[in-house]
């Protein structure tokens, strides 16, 4: 049997060229607001180092850019096939001020206090350990920097937590697999969902890593989450 992190690797591999693609039918575009949202709340320093953990085709950290272009930002992923879609892209929508770092979440290859802030975007469903990446994100944190993470969550109205669920294990798999053209791929992301801590337990792993001022945003009534924290002072 194959491990998760290697799955979910080569899984992301399969869906590279089409990823973003899919991202934007899937969403109906929606998904371009809620970066803008988690960036809002990020609220970046102006000429800051940032970290976008799992940064996949990049999405965060052109917005980032579009944002501030004073900003220094770095994406890391271990997907190759991911990164390279991420690195096809700067030229147009970073010019440059974008770098790009293969490597995993859970043992960030940076030292301590690197960075002033740190972003992800849909992949704490992903990672094999969220505690561990927790800490490893805090850890290359600046005292006083913050994290925010946009990831789909469990909304806690019943009605539309249903209503949402029928949309993401249902219509997800059918259109990611025609879109993505990956039908295996697009039935385990929503699968990632289910053992997916809750928005109140996730602000609380956030807790435990070590962040301060833990907390999280709900968007679209909860199905959609910004969780952040800062790093101790
Ligand atoms: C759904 S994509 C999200 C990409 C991007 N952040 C976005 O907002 O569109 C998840 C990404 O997480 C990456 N990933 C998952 N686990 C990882 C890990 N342990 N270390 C580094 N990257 C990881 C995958 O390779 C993939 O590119």
């Amino acid at each position: 049997m194959m491990d998760k992190g290697a799955y979910v690797r080569d899984m992301f591999a399969t869906i590279a060229p089409r990823y973003d693609a899919a991202n934007r039918v899937l969403t109906a575009g929606m998904d371009e607001r809620w970066r803008k949202r988690a960036i809002a709340i990020l609220a970046p320093p102006p000429g800051g180092r940032i970290l976008d953990v799992c940064c996949g085709t990049g999405d965060l950290i052109f917005h980032l850019l579009r944002t501030d272009p004073t900003l220094e930002v770095t994406g890391l992923d271990f997907c190759v096939p991911m990164l390279e879609a991420a690195r096809a892209r700067a030229p147009r929508e970073a010019r440059g001020r974008a770098a790009f770092v293969e490597g995993d979440a859970m043992a960030l290859p940076f030292p301590d206090a690197t960075f002033d802030g740190a972003t992800m975007g849909f992949s704490l469903r992903n990672v094999v350990d969220i505690d561990a990446t927790l800490r490893e994100v805090r850890r290359v944190l600046r005292p006083g920097a913050r994290f925010v993470n946009l990831d789909v969550s469990k909304a806690p109205n019943k009605i539309w937590k249903a209503c949402f669920d029928l949309y993401f294990y249902r219509a997800v798999p059918l259109v990611g697999g025609i879109v993505g053209k990956s039908k295996q791929a697009y039935a385990y992301l929503p699968q990632s969902l289910t053992h997916h801590p809750t928005a109140d337990r996730l602000r609380d792993c956030f807790a435990d890593a070590g962040f301060a001022e833990a907390g999280y945003a709900r968007l679209m009534g909860g199905a959609i989450a910004v969780h952040y924290g800062t790093a101790p002072r």
